[in-house]
């Protein structure tokens, strides 16, 4: 009999949305009349905007006559989105098309480009966390099972905790790579230009690698967060950055994102090793291997959230859900409770009453409001007792989560 990949042996046997989705199927299933209102995971309700559906319309239709029609597209995606990207998003940052590497979504991107470092890379992840940085490295044998506290062992965690205002400290012990999100999935979290600064300084420093998640960053409001790692000087040396258009344009399904990979970014081919090889080449070498591109039509679309008319109404989506977010984080404080995020990212962040279990949490608050939230434990060890709700929903559902939430006791 063959044998399987033992690392896998090593995860939760759900993935954390996938287990949520199981509660709630059941309880959905057991009280069909009873009307739910779902913001647990981070996905989008508003159609997508008018520019998009345009783009998707003229793509489609190139498809029907042979000018128009495109078989296998460049892996790394085609020039006219790349430049768009660089031109909307990097301008005077010094990122080059040639550097962006089109995909069907920062997961896939976040989740693979660990497969480029060596097989004993130590791991520095923020907890609570988006559980693709852990699991993604569990799976790759770079760590170990969760210990009795719920850590996956070999990983380095940074806790980010309430009474450190959810803001990490630097490692102790030097990293290959780090995972920063920011604006924060889950805590809603930001780091100014002078925290993020500290953190390019310390990887330059220690020759790490940051993965910088920046999939929020178009919810950001307030003038001193950056939107990209490479506003801070000497990012573009020792980090790649990851987008995503499924929360800023509503392509959760449609599927498109993007990572940047600097030319400038090197490490050694070994350890004591002075050979050095460039990420950049690398990546290529795995997509063009691994990845046949995004569809077209998709990058099409993706290509008209960079226009004017595609920014103002991708705007006008962020602004909507941000108000949602805003809701949720009002009701929460009405509540007593401390709260992060909801201002500079649609997640909401809950520290639940001491001694609360967020998964009875999530289970008592789905029994007897029917609202569905995300429990903070599925984050990390940090997340216990904390539970996220995200501003994603409809208007009308979030004010009614928020009424019913006015009479449940905590
Ligand atoms: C979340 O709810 O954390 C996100 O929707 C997950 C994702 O983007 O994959």
């Amino acid at each position: 009999m063959s044998v399987v990949n033992a690392c896998y042996l090593n995860l939760p046997g759900n993935y954390l949305f996938s287990e949520i989705a199981r509660r709630v199927n059941v309880y959905a299933a057991d009280n069909p009349s009873r009307k739910l209102i779902r913001l647990g995971i981070g996905d989008v309700t508003s159609p997508l905007p008018p520019s998009v559906i345009r783009a998707l319309h003229k793509a489609v239709d190139e498809q029907a006559d042979a000018a128009g029609f495109r078989g296998y597209g460049p892996e790394q995606g085609y020039a006219f989105l790349r430049e768009a990207v660089v031109a909307d998003a990097f301008a005077g940052l010094g990122i080059d098309a040639d550097e962006i590497f089109i995909s069907d979504g920062a997961k896939s991107d976040i989740g693979n480009f660990q497969e480029l470092f060596a097989a004993d890379a130590r791991i520095a992840l923020t907890d609570p966390v988006y559980p693709v940085y852990a699991d993604s490295n569990v799976m790759a044998g770079r760590a170990g099972a969760p210990d009795a506290d719920g850590r996956f062992t070999g990983l380095i965690y940074l806790p980010c905790t309430a009474d450190k205002g959810f803001i990490p400290e630097l490692p102790r012990e030097r990293p290959d790579i780090i995972y920063l999100c920011y604006p924060n999935n889950p805590t809603g979290g930001v780091l100014t230009r002078t925290e993020l600064k500290q953190w390019v300084d310390y990887a330059r420093e220690q020759q790490s690698v940051i993965f910088f998640d920046a999939a929020y960053e178009s919810f950001i409001s307030e003038s001193d967060i950056p939107h990209s790692i490479y506003e801070i000087e000497g990012a573009r040396e020792v980090a790649v950055e990851f987008r995503s258009y499924s929360k800023k344009a509503g392509f959760t399904g449609l599927r498109c994102g993007f990572a940047v990979v600097p030319r400038a970014l090197v490490c050694r081919n070994a350890r004591g090793s002075s050979g050095k090889t460039a990420l950049h080449g690398l990546w290529m070498r795995r997509q063009t291997t691994k990845f046949n591109g995004c569809p077209y039509i998709v990058q099409r679309a993706a290509e008209a959230v960079h226009s004017p008319e595609g920014k103002r109404e991708c705007a006008a989506l962020i602004a909507a859900y941000m108000r949602n977010a805003g809701l949720i984080r009002d009701g929460f404080l009405r509540k007593g409770l401390t709260v992060s995020g909801g201002v500079n990212a649609p997640y909401v962040w809950v520290r639940l009453p001491d001694g609360t279990d967020s998964w009875e949490f999530f289970d008592r608050l789905l029994r007897e409001t029917g609202i569905v939230g995300t429990p903070g434990a599925g984050f990390g060890p940090s997340g216990r007792g904390c539970f996220r709700m995200t501003g994603f929903g409809n208007a009308a559902d979030t004010r009614e989560a928020m009424e019913r939430l006015k009479t449940f006791v905590l």
